[in-house]
């Protein structure tokens, strides 16, 4: 009990393009999102290749998501009703600048989020905004091949600029891209890299991941110059990876995967590439392009905390053909024997959460955030005595679960400044584009055949994440 600190910020996650809708209103350019194959990428299959036209997709369920752009007041007071401290949400690039690279903001992209951030101050929720989550304007991905272009550096300075100037007395947290280590494996959808992944090189892969870097030391250093009391984080995707065997040959396996996520968080937090990847870059013909000032502006202007998403750990082996495949949204790994899947087989690890803390805590002793953890499951919509209503004590036994294991990690010492769960109201999904892939406390009435009214409905998890958050996680002990 009372293992969570008094200030800790409980909330939950959101992203633009995943739920707001209005894809053409108010002068909002399209965005990668909105020209995707029903938005979708295969899971565990790294990125479609991208069908690059400038017509967004008909059947493309992100186009109307669960209409947040028309709805967020009565979003927020469910999420005020909640009692959430805090709520994480994205702009989107293309409602401020359409096609990316225009020299003049657009006023009703900003006005919309000025509204948005004014209602959620009236219920004293603090917004934690991601600048960028899989939504790159859809003209910097086929005018420029995305962040494969050095320009998008420059594009991105002057949209962060821009909103940092416009919200710098109404957002205090920033996240600079939403799980930059994805571009790795879905480089059209992280990184609005137009060239189809077969074809892509490894340098000019890590190129991109390089421009990336700089852009969120960038936006750290103009940001904290705009308002030096802005707090401003990296975001990765977390995964433990177990070997699976204690072969020295599968840890070594084991090892060489994390590093390939570590090489991220590392950069924000220490400000300089790590040794382990002088090999890599060495063994694979790479040889990453320096402009004059990028080593400086990376290692003086690192994070102040460092955020991730965790939904699962994976597995790792030398001989990984030997074993199956587990499945993840842009991460795969082998199926771990000793774990259960959810409907979607993503594997159900809350000890590998604690783990994860621990390891990110010991290595950069900076804040940690958890951005994002949940279940995505099908949900049934039955009467209830206040009407219609969905009996989800598997996402409430999955939350539990996870959350107990924070308490352990925040018990282990580690600096934990907070938790939003991911979509906390039910929106599409990223990796498959369904609806039917359902994280919510609330529940949208909105199918995969992109019928329903959108009507909104609480969940029987939504009483209990109330009374989780007023009882700062007592609730999480009861029982
Ligand atoms: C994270 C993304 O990878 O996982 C979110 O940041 C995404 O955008 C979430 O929605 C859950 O994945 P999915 O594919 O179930 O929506």
């Amino acid at each position: 009990m009372g293992k969570f600190p008094a200030d800790f910020l409980w909330g939950g996650a959101t992203a633009a393009n995943q739920y707001e809708g209005a894809y053409d209103v108010d002068g909002k350019g399209l965005s990668v999102q909105d020209v995707r194959p029903k938005g979708g990428i295969p899971a565990n299959a790294g990125d479609l290749n991208p069908l690059i036209t400038d017509k967004p997709t008909a059947d493309n369920l992100k186009l109307e998501g669960i209409d947040f752009y028309h709805r967020y007041k009565e979003d927020i007071a469910l999420f005020a009703e909640m009692g959430f401290k805090v709520y994480r949400t994205s702009i989107a690039w293309s409602r401020i600048f359409p096609n990316g690279d225009e020299t003049e903001p657009n006023e009703a992209g900003l006005k919309f989020y000025d509204d948005l951030f004014d209602e959620l101050a009236k219920y004293n929720i603090e917004p934690l905004v991601t600048l960028s989550h899989y939504e790159t304007p859809l003209h910097l991905a086929r005018q420029y091949n995305g962040w494969a272009n050095r320009d998008l550096i420059g594009f991105y300075e002057r949209y962060v600029r821009t909103v940092f100037t416009r919200y710098k007395d109404k957002v205090n947290y920033w996240l600079t891209f939403n799980e930059i280590n994805s571009v790795l494996h879905a480089p059209f959808m992280s990184g609005g890299i137009a060239t189809p992944v077969e074809e892509l090189s490894k340098q000019d892969l890590y190129q991109a991941v390089h421009h990336e870097l700089v852009a969120s030391a960038l936006a750290t250093k103009i940001g904290h110059e705009i308002n030096p009391d802005f707090k401003i984080g990296c975001m990765v995707l977390a995964m433990p990876t177990y070997p699976m065997t204690p072969k020295p040959e599968d840890v070594l396996a084991a090892r060489e995967f994390e590093n390939q996520n570590y090489l991220f968080s590392d950069i924000h937090a220490r400000g300089k590439y790590p040794a382990y990847m002088n090999r890599f870059f060495k063994e694979n013909d790479i040889e990453i392009q320096f402009a004059p000032g990028d080593k400086e502006l990376m290692s003086e202007h690192t994070v102040d905390f460092v955020s991730f998403s965790y939904y699962m750990s994976v597995v790792a082996a030398h001989d990984p053909e030997s074993y199956s495949s587990g499945l993840g949204n842009v991460l795969g790994g082998l199926q771990n024997p000793y774990l259960t899947a959810s409907e979607w087989g993503w594997q159900v690890d809350p000890i590998g959460l604690r783990l994860v803390l621990n390891a990110f805590y010991d290595r950069y002793q900076l804040p940690l955030f958890i951005v994002e953890n949940g279940l995505g499951a099908k949900d049934v919509l039955v009467d209830g005595p206040d009407g219609p209503t969905v009996e989800d004590d598997y996402r409430i036994d999955y939350l539990k679960r996870h959350l107990q294991q924070v308490g352990e990690a925040i018990e282990d010492g580690v600096e934990l400044w907070g938790y939003t769960t991911w979509g906390c109201i039910d929106l599409v999904s990223a990796s498959t584009a369904q609806m039917s892939k359902r994280y919510g406390f609330i529940y949208v009435d909105r199918n995969d055949d992109g019928t329903g009214t959108l009507a909104r409905y609480k969940k029987k998890s939504f009483d209990w994440y109330k009374e989780v958050i007023a009882t700062n996680g007592g609730k999480l002990y009861e029982d």
